[in-house]
């Protein structure tokens, strides 16, 4: 389903069952998996993947060459900024899971089941570990992440991985 008034440029790949809210702008060249999720206000630039199932919360931007593996979780107002060429490029891993008003520094990569925490910064040329919480400005580790975290977010951990 997509609703009203939506700017999708002519080359985007949209996979099965996309659910995609009003006043999505999701630019030239970009792919969009099978069962993903936009809110409405939310704009994605040139070049972006968006991986099966994952969920961009509203009002969130991705700078141009954004990658979202699968099952990635975007909160609300959460920015991709780009850099002074206008490339953005950071990746977020799969399960990972962003809070509401992150922003994401450009060639920044978020590994898999990572968890970043409302308001924080998440700066480039920093390493992140795989299930950690960070939060902060800038973002740093907390603690490590484990099932409960998950649960308390709603996303759920698939038979046989690893905390
Ligand atoms: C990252 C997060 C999931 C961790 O939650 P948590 O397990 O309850 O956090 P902890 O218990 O480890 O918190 C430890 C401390 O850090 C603080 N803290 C938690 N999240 C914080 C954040 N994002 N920024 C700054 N401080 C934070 C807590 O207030 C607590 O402080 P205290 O010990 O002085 O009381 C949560 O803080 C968060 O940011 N959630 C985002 C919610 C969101 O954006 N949802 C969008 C859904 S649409």
């Amino acid at each position: 389903m997509i609703r009203n008034h939506c700017v999708i440029e002519l080359d985007v790949q949209i996979g099965n069952w996309p659910r995609i809210e009003n006043f999505v702008e999701i630019q030239k060249g970009t792919v969009i998996g099978d069962h993903c999720f936009i809110r409405s206000f939310v704009r994605i630039g040139e070049d972006c993947v968006v991986g099966d199932y994952s969920t961009i919360k509203c009002h969130s931007i991705l700078a141009t060459g954004t990658v979202l593996e699968k099952h990635v979780f975007i909160g609300p107002h959460t920015v991709f900024v780009s850099d002074a060429n206008g490339h953005g490029g950071a990746t977020v891993s799969h399960y990972a899971w962003i809070g509401a008003h992150v922003v994401i520094e450009p060639g920044v990569v978020i590994p898999p089941r990572c968890i970043i925490g409302a308001h924080s910064l998440v700066r480039s040329g920093q390493i992140y570990k795989p299930w950690a919480v960070y939060f902060g400005i800038p973002a740093r580790e907390v603690r490590k992440g484990c099932k409960a975290d998950f649960d308390k977010l709603g996303t759920s951990i698939r038979e046989g991985e690893k905390e």
